[in-house]
């Protein structure tokens, strides 16, 4: 059967299939070949869509941008200040504006919960650009690298380190138990994906053939890894208070060197970025200072190694969010 995704909204992965995300997965390494080679792709020409951003981003905001211009398509953004969303109108009533006005509506805040009412009553596409619950384009553009990297998802060991129970642990696990992979959280408990989300995924793991684990030992948990991935172990939203406490918790979790060995000698490492891996940023060297560390998630040595692939997939985070708006826009 053909896969259509034509004014289908995109705000988890739970609510695809493997085949639709295989679909994505195949339209996204279309288009990226279509961009290296210099062939127009710009059939979307005349649409417009709106980014809303209630947190700050570099990456998924400059693919939006990137991609949709690919696409033809004309693009408005509202920064974290710049609208009246949420403090003088209501999600439902900015979803029933935007959608007289575009295309197709992408939104980055906090609870999954606000993406979810925009899309309710949104008459166009809408796209999770990331809530504390999930990130889906991240995934996609996570899965096409490892696609790229290690030739194909089905049966790979992914093994995530740190805090679980935030946008990339949750989306990451729905990811592997859809493709049928095998998903490792390490962290010590406290820290691991909520129950009812565990739930689920081993109902889509019993479907798929996927294996989900949950570690509290690094070096056992990383052995015959094919990616090892982390993120920052405080969000965007949380309180500067709850560093301490996650540097208490997480620095067991710390990837490098010890830990890429313990795993293979081919595995690779993954993060969504931005990632506090040198003292070259605000954030990184005010808490490295106040607890006396030179990095946070993850050592300078493994970032820069031969075995990261973080910027491939900032790369893909373009094609793979291309390829949504392609699959989804009406045209
Ligand atoms: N990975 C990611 O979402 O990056 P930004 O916060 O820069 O968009
Ligand atoms: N967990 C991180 C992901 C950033 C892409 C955050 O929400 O800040």
């Amino acid at each position: 059967m053909k896969t259509d995704l034509k004014g289908r909204d995109f705000l988890k992965l739970l609510d695809f299939t493997p085949e639709e995300i295989a679909y994505l997965l195949d339209l996204a390494a279309d288009l990226k070949d279509k961009k290296k080679k210099g062939i127009p792709h710009d059939a979307l020409r005349g649409k417009n869509v709106a980014l809303i951003f209630e947190k700050t981003s570099t990456r998924t905001r400059c693919s939006f941008e990137v991609a949709a211009h690919d696409l033809g398509m004309g693009v408005t953004y509202l920064d974290p200040s710049g609208s009246q969303i949420g403090k003088k109108e209501s999600i439902a009533d900015t979803a029933r504006v935007l959608s007289r006005m575009f295309d197709g509506i992408e939104y980055r805040g906090f609870g999954q919960e606000r993406v979810e009412t925009l899309a309710k009553y949104s008459d166009v596409p809408v796209w999770n650009g990331l809530t504390d619950e999930f990130h889906p384009t991240q995934i996609l553009a996570d899965f096409l690298t490892a696609r790229e990297k290690l030739g194909s998802l089905r049966g790979k060991k992914l093994v995530y380190m740190g805090d679980a129970r935030f946008n990339m642990g949750n989306s990451l696990m729905v990811g592997c138990a859809k493709m049928g992979m095998e998903f490792t959280a390490c962290a010590p408990r406290e820290y691991f994906p909520n129950k009812g989300l565990v739930a689920t995924c081993r109902e889509i793991a019993a479907q798929t053939g996927a294996v989900l684990n949950f570690e509290e030992n690094p070096a056992g948990a990383v052995r015959g890894a094919d990616i090892i991935y982390t993120d920052v172990w405080v969000s965007m939203g949380e309180p500067e208070a709850v560093w301490a406490e996650r540097i208490a918790a997480l620095s067991p979790y710390r990837v490098d060197s010890a830990l890429m060995a313990a795993a293979g000698e081919n595995t690779i490492f993954m993060h969504c970025l931005p990632a506090y891996h040198d003292a070259n940023t605000e954030i990184g060297r005010k808490v490295g200072e106040a607890f006396g560390l030179d990095s946070l998630e993850v050592t300078d040595e493994v970032f820069e190694s031969d075995r990261s692939v973080v910027f491939d997939e900032a790369e893909n985070r373009m094609h793979t969010i291309k390829a949504v708006m392609a699959a989804t826009l009406r045209h």
